[in-house]
């Protein structure tokens, strides 16, 4: 089965997470799959809302490890990067559906996404600081925006998680429901946003962006630059090498 399945109906362009045995963790192939996914859902017109979608299980435990630490992302053609990009500047509306664990940019890339709904068992975290790394995904801009400074560094500084309900309060999330209801909650959410007038739809998102879509972009990029450095570090060494041990 493929790590990424991809469907389009009715307007809506659906991607589902799809490599359970691996907790749905990111391989740099899959990150090629999420950006093509993302550029035709932009470029094909009969495409009006995107999803994001796991299992009822799980979302994703982020950055496949192994594959992180041989294909470090070099610079801004990674497609770590290149999906970062695509998903900062997704024109169209984006809804996520969580579920289970959504580690590292399992949490991260939902703070681009316009609507998500999480199942009762979504367990949010950004463990970077416990891996000797920092934010990604522009997460220290957004995150401290959203839920504010000392609750963001209780989350990427402690790299505490945190579960849905906490998600709720602080505007991550727009609701919470049993697990086995959340991908369809969100096609339905999804459906009623593709019945409505497309570009202005688009245009009301970019002004609700405009006024932080170049310190996001600067911040992606200040972040990238830093990882690569940490990643470097005997305390990120030592913290993957751990994750990596046969247990
Ligand atoms: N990268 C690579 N492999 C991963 C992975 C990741 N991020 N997360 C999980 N896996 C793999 C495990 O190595 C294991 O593989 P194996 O069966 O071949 O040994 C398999 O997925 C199942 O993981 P396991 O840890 O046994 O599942 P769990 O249900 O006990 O825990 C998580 C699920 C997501 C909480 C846990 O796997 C986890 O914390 N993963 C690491 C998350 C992380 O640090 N991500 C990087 C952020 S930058």
């Amino acid at each position: 089965m493929p790590d990424i399945l991809t469907h389009t109906e009715g307007g809506i362009a659906t991607l589902t997470f799809n490599r359970l045995d691996k907790k749905n963790a990111i391989t740099s192939a899959m990150y090629s799959e999420m950006v093509a996914f993302l550029q035709a859902a932009q470029a094909d017109d009969a495409v009006r809302v995107a999803v994001f979608q796991g299992h009822e299980q799980v979302f994703s435990a982020g950055n496949d490890i192994a594959d992180f630490l041989h294909n470090p992302a070099a610079g801004p053609e990674a497609p770590v990067m290149q999906f970062l990009h695509a998903i900062s500047t997704f024109p169209k509306p984006l809804v996520a559906a969580v579920a289970g664990p959504a580690v590292g940019i399992g949490t991260t890339l939902l703070l681009h996404c316009d609507l998500v709904y999480a199942g009762d068992n979504a367990a949010f975290s950004m463990p970077f600081v416990n891996l000797g790394l920092c934010p990604e995904a522009g997460s220290s801009l957004l995150a401290p925006r959203l839920m504010g400074h000392v609750r963001a560094a209780e989350v990427l500084m402690l790299g505490e998680p945190f579960m849905a309900e906490t998600a709720l309060e602080m505007g991550l999330v727009n609701r919470v429901v049993p697990p086995g209801e959340v991908n369809a909650l969100a096609q339905r959410q999804a459906a009623k946003l593709a019945a409505k007038p497309l570009q202005a739809l688009m245009q009301t998102k970019r002004l609700m962006k405009s006024g932080q879509s170049a310190a996001v972009q600067q911040q992606i990029a200040d972040e990238a630059t830093t990882f690569a450095r940490l990643l470097q570090s005997p305390e990120a060494k030592s913290a993957f090498a751990a994750f990596l041990q046969p247990r």
